[in-house]
């Protein structure tokens, strides 16, 4: 058997993490052959809570489920880490300044940052899920220099899942027959989920491409806006969905884009379709031996230029506020 993958999950008595640690534990993450041992990080105040959920993880009895720890200081819980879901944040409240959520987050991934670059695995892999999400990643990036940026991502994938879902129901296709749809830009609600590429079947869609009405008024906004859509219908932010997208990308990213030919993932620019460098966007993506990879060469129109810019514009911005703090 192979040894032990060492995944450090921060948040991890939170709610998107109840939902995230069973499924690494169960094998949906590398596998059924693949052991996993759970690190999971949290703040003081949630350590005894993180101690129920390892009680029930304990009492899974998971066959690839090796061993559970329990940490409040960042040092020890990304020791030898191999992967890390980074979920505890510091969302955005009510009538909350920007400054403020951004220094609040500067001083959660600015040591998470520095934690991962003194202990982590060479092979490390980190995906952030707390939000801001794409800045988030950015901050901790900028704190790790030994680390190489693209082993940075943040997470659009829940994004690019419910883009898919929203085509499938307006096709009547499973969500297993539609392929190259992509989320571009920042996990906010600029991102720009572009139907262009897409096929239904291996077909492309000209006449559901050519509903402006549909596109613009009903599939973006839908799809933009569906995690406040969630909190209004459930009274509680997606967290089972966010798990499952979470699972979904750094399964890609360690066993390789299959049965698609691309996914959505935020991955430190280098420029690619004049998003500039040095921002962690969504692209559409393939992954390669461990790495992710911008698919290269696809037509941008009028219509999906603007929105890819202006949502750059955004990462730029919340870029050169941060800088501007000195969180990066
Ligand atoms: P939650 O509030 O239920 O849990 C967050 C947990 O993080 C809490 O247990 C808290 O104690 C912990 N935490 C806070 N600061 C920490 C730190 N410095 N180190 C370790 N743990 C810390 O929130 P939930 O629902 O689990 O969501 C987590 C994050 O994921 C939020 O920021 C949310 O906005 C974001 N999110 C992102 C999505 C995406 O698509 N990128 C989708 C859904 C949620």
């Amino acid at each position: 058997a192979n040894a032990p993958v060492n995944v450090t999950i921060t948040g991890a008595a939170g709610n998107i993490g109840y939902a995230l640690l069973f499924r690494i534990a169960s094998g949906a993450l590398l596998g059924p052959d693949q052991r996993v041992n759970l690190r999971l990080l949290e703040i003081p105040p949630a350590v005894k809570a993180a101690e129920g959920t390892a009680m029930e993880l304990f009492d899974s009895a998971f066959p690839t489920l090796g061993s559970i720890d329990i940490f409040d200081d960042p040092k020890k819980a990304f020791e030898g880490a191999n992967i890390a879901f980074l979920v505890g944040s510091m969302p955005r409240k009510a009538g909350m300044e920007r400054a403020d959520l951004l220094s609040a987050n500067g001083g959660i991934f600015g040591p998470q940052g520095e934690a991962l670059n003194a202990g982590a695995a060479e092979d490390i892999k980190v995906l952030v899920v707390g939000n801001p999400a794409n800045t988030n990643a950015l901050i901790a990036a900028s704190h790790a220099k030994d680390i190489p940026a693209s082993r940075f991502t943040a997470m659009t994938r829940l994004d690019h899942n419910r883009a898919l879902a929203q085509l499938a129901a307006k096709t009547g296709a499973h969500v297993s027959e539609l392929d190259k749809v992509t989320v571009w830009g920042n996990h906010s609600t600029t991102q720009y989920p572009d139907l262009t590429h897409a096929t239904v079947k291996g077909q492309a869609i000209p006449e559901i491409l050519a509903d402006r009405a549909w596109v613009e008024d009903d599939f973006i906004p839908t799809v933009a806006k569906r995690g406040a859509a969630i909190i209004e219908a459930r009274g509680a932010s997606s967290a089972a969905s966010a798990a499952s997208a979470a699972i979904d990308h750094v399964r890609d990213w360690c066993l390789g884009v299959k049965d698609y030919s691309w996914t959505s993932s935020s991955i430190m620019s280098e420029g690619q379709y004049g998003v500039p460098e040095g921002i962690i966007s969504s692209f559409p993506c393939t992954c390669e031996n461990g790495e992710w990879k911008v698919v290269e060469g696809l037509e941008i129109d009028d219509f999906s230029r603007a929105r890819i810019d202006a949502s750059a514009a955004e990462l730029l911005d919340e870029k050169n506020a941060v800088a501007s703090m000195g969180l990066i």
